[in-house]
């Protein structure tokens, strides 16, 4: 697996906001809309393309353009939708599945509820979306999923990781042949015993969206 932190001063400036528990909602989720762009830049700079042939209005040139299979975006449910918005921004051809995964905060067992995938993902690459890379256990699966319908080339966008999570991953997917990229806003200090990252920002789903 590769691990790319895109340590840069305005996605710590965003991200410091982002974690204040000050910000209110409406902010929090323009925030996490605006640094999921800047992250998407560095998640797809390997993204596939093809030659295209254009006419400026001066000469005949050839560009390129996004590939065909069409990339795919998974927001994890329900925090993965703050990232949703951003990440179609950048990859506007792209299609979006969605997975809704729950953790039981007891046990921090993780258990799917939703799963809105194409049934085939032979050759296209897929960019997960998920705020917080905890435990790992939410990726781990969804990995799982995508990789059990084809899909060849993997890149999960998270804002925080832990490093429990990143070692976790690393542990889970030794066996996997399918190239996985996590790209992360930062990497925090570890989790507590409620398996929240610290400082982390706390439930990124309730503060995108409240409490329920
Ligand atoms: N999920 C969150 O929303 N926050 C954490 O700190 C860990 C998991």
């Amino acid at each position: 697996m590769r691990v790319l932190v895109a340590d840069h001063p305005l996605i710590n400036h965003k991200l410091t906001y982002l974690r204040d528990e000050r910000t209110d909602s409406p902010t929090f989720r323009r925030l996490a809309e605006e640094l999921v762009t800047l992250l998407a830049y560095e998640a797809t700079r390997e993204v596939r393309v093809e030659p295209f042939d254009i006419r400026t209005p001066v000469a005949p040139t050839q560009g390129i353009k996004l590939s065909t299979p069409k990339p795919l975006i998974v927001p994890i449910l329900r925090a993965g939708l703050g990232m949703l918005e951003g990440m179609v921004r950048l990859l506007p051809t792209a299609e979006v599945g969605f997975l809704g995964m729950v953790r039981d905060e007891a046990t921090l067992e993780v258990s799917a509820y939703a799963n809105r995938l194409p049934d085939n993902l032979s050759g296209r690459q897929c960019y997960i979306v998920d705020p917080m890379l905890a435990t790992g256990h939410t990726l781990v699966m969804a990995i799982d999923y995508l990789v059990g319908k084809g899909a060849d080339d993997i890149t999960a966008v998270c804002l925080l990781g832990a490093p429990e999570g990143i070692a976790h991953l690393e542990e889970r997917l030794a066996d996997v042949d399918v190239p996985v990229t996590l790209v992360l806003g930062a990497i925090d200090e570890k989790l507590d015993e409620n398996g929240y990252i610290v400082p982390g920002l706390g439930d990124a789903g309730d503060r995108l969206y409240g409490v329920v």
